[in-house]
């Protein structure tokens, strides 16, 4: 359905498109990238160009395990070498007497994927027999509800607030589940800017979540493609570091990192962080269907990290987007009548915006792409019976600045005039 939505609006003469989630391709490193395939090759073509590792490339897996050190937000575990700031950020109070473990990430903790979505289907795929029950937000990233439904599990979204999941709902929802006799495997949740909110998990929640499912005995799949897309706030410890250096939990939560919102989605280049009993069973899967993830584009991305330029990238990127989040922020609280609300993202590349009226989105749509505006209704994010048609979703990596100012001018003058 989304698919036909996109390809309505593509190429449509003077249509300002706020459907897609692709990131802009002028943040993709181009030139580094080709100087990179050309010395891999050159280097290490016999090598690289033979089948590989189903686990993934050693030299990708320890220069993800020393970024992935270098940018935990607890870096150490002696409370005085951390600033206030942190402190305060993490809800780690110097008073507390809370044990901070901090942890190194080892080779069989690493899986390679080719993307999230790839790495999310595996993780499925391993957990699931049909039937069983995977808990996420509502809404959510379409792509791994099919992956889940793809593998015969029940999908059970759970409302948000503006701090993310809402626990009250979860915690009944799961006594609800297991009253029926569900076998509820895993928690599926986009903790930074989620796709397609916006909404970022506040610290708090994130503590109280992991307490909430670590006492209800259920995983925890952590995905985050957008955490380094951050142009405001301060960088929020994932629910992996968390688990691990605070609660000393190594099984609790995995993680799924891609780097196609920083590199670019063509390179299909992903990481599972995770307990080895879990990466084990991911990596069989992994092995029976692609044999092992493309080893020249493994290489590429493990020099991309170690010369230095990850850093310098994020940084552009983190700049590049500044200016398009606060456009579209600035034309919704222009354009929009009060009725409608709208998150404000600290990151990432999507908004989501929905009316107290009872509005119907799906049904607007072609009235509203005949004014040239396309957006993705919001009930295209949520498992089917639970659809809520009040609400869309507006990227804003994709169209410039001007189209986002005039394109919500005409999508508030359409929700103007249709309420
Ligand atoms: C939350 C989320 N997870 C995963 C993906 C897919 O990432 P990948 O290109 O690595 O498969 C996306 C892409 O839009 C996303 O928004």
């Amino acid at each position: 359905m989304i698919r036909e939505m996109l390809a309505s609006t593509k190429g449509v003469p003077g249509m300002i498109s706020f459907a897609g989630g692709f990131p802009s391709p002028e943040t993709f490193p181009v030139n580094i990238l080709a100087d990179l395939f050309k010395e891999v090759i050159t280097e290490t073509g016999p090598d690289t160009l033979q089948y590989g590792a189903s686990e993934g490339d050693n030299e990708l897996k320890d220069a993800i395990i020393k970024w992935d050190t270098a940018t935990q937000i607890f870096p150490s575990s002696r409370r005085d070498e951390h600033s206030p700031s942190i402190l305060q950020q993490t809800g780690w109070s110097t008073s507390s007497t809370t044990q901070i473990t901090p942890y190194a990430l080892t080779r069989d903790e690493l899986l390679i994927c080719t993307g999230a979505t790839n790495g999310i289907y595996y993780f499925t795929r391993a957990l699931i027999e049909p039937g069983d029950v995977i808990l996420c937000e509502g809404p959510t990233f379409l792509g791994s509800v099919v992956a889940f439904e793809a593998n015969g599990a029940e999908v059970i979204p759970i409302d948000m607030d503006r701090d993310g999941i809402i626990l009250d709902q979860l915690s009944d929802t799961i006594k609800n589940l297991r009253s029926q006799k569900k076998t509820i495997k895993f928690l599926y949740t986009i903790p930074d800017f989620q796709n397609p909110t916006g909404i970022t998990m506040s610290i708090d929640r994130r503590y109280e979540l992991i307490k909430l499912m670590q006492a209800e005995e259920i995983l925890i799949l952590e995905d985050d493609p957008y955490k380094e897309l951050r142009y405001t706030g301060e960088r929020l410890p994932s629910l992996f570091e968390i688990a691990r250096s605070v609660y000393n939990d190594a099984q609790l939560v995995t993680l799924i990192k891609s780097f196609s919102k920083i590199l670019g989605p063509g390179l299909r280049i992903a990481v599972a962080m995770g307990h080895p009993d879990i990466i084990k069973p991911m990596s069989s899967w992994l092995q029976k269907v692609i044999v092992n993830p493309e080893g020249v584009t493994q290489k590429v991305v493990a020099r991309f990290i170690q010369k230095g330029y990850l850093i310098k990238h994020l940084a552009f990127i983190a700049q590049y987007y500044t200016p398009y989040n606060n456009a579209i922020t600035a034309a919704l609280e222009k354009y929009m009548p009060p009725s409608v609300s709208f998150t404000r993202p600290q990151g990432g590349i999507f908004v989501w915006v929905s009316t107290d009226s009872p509005l119907n989105f799906d049904a607007l749509f072609p009235e509203i792409v005949a004014k040239k505006v396309a957006y993705i209704p919001g009930s295209k994010f949520y498992p089917e019976g639970f659809e809520k048609y009040n609400c869309l979703r507006l990227n804003f990596s994709y169209p410039t600045i001007e189209q986002i100012e005039r394109g919500v001018e005409v999508l508030g003058k359409c929700i103007v005039h249709s309420a």
